[in-house]
């Protein structure tokens, strides 16, 4: 980094952002397979707490793809890329004081334990555990179809590996939990950890 890139002190400090919000910023970090629920349980978990009037805000999978990480493939140095470009924008995020939703397969356990370094201690790693034979008959954008004909290469969980989290923070079993009971156990948790107080119901 050049030595003429110096660092601006804002005026605004972290502490007034969080006294204005009412609650602590954080990281949702949501992994999963294709199909386990991760935009579900982010977007009903945002949900909850939009209306409670937190600052929430979520990055999903495909939809970084189409603008910021446009230029990436998926390689392994594209996929490095990906998450860390990934983790810097939430950090800009929690720098603002929002709760942050990340909702990418993010297969490997070295990919999140970068994001987790960077990110701090507001990173929390959100399992959403399905197995793969229900992500299969679930296969809401028909990938695995695909993956299993061979259109799709390096597939996570058919043709690529997925490394599960040895000890997330929050463990979401989506075939014995209802999207709403898996989106009260992140509420929960969030109060446990006074990142929320009170809200919401
Ligand atoms: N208990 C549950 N929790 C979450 N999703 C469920 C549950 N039961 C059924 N579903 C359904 O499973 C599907 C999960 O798809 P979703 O797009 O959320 O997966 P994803 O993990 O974001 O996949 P991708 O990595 O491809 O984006 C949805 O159609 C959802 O309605
Ligand atoms: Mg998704």
């Amino acid at each position: 980094m050049s030595k003429n890139i110096v660092w601006h002190n804002a005026a605004v400090s972290h502490q007034q952002r969080q006294a204005r919000n009412g609650h602590q910023p954080c990281l949702l970090w949501y992994t999963g397979l294709s199909g386990s629920g991760k935009s579900t349980i982010a977007n009903a978990v945002d949900r909850l707490l939009f209306d409670a009037g937190c600052h929430t805000y979520l990055l999903d999978g495909d939809n970084v793809r189409h603008g910021l990480n446009r230029d990436l493939g998926f390689a392994a140095a594209s996929r490095v890329e990906n998450i860390r470009r990934i983790t810097e924008v939430s950090r800009l995020m929690l720098d603002a004081g929002l709760i942050v939703g990340t909702a990418f397969i993010s297969p490997f356990i070295a990919d999140r334990a970068q994001a987790k370094a960077l990110a701090g201690d507001a990173f929390i790693e959100v399992f959403v555990d399905t197995p793969l034979s229900v992500c299969e008959q679930r296969d809401p954008k028909g990938l695995y179809k695909k993956a299993r004909s061979g259109e799709i290469a390096h597939f996570t969980g058919i043709s690529s590996p997925y490394e599960a989290p040895l000890s997330p923070d929050i463990h979401l079993p989506t075939a014995e939990l209802t999207i709403e009971q898996a989106a009260r156990q992140v509420i929960s948790f969030l109060r446990q950890r006074d990142i929320i107080s009170g809200q919401p119901d």
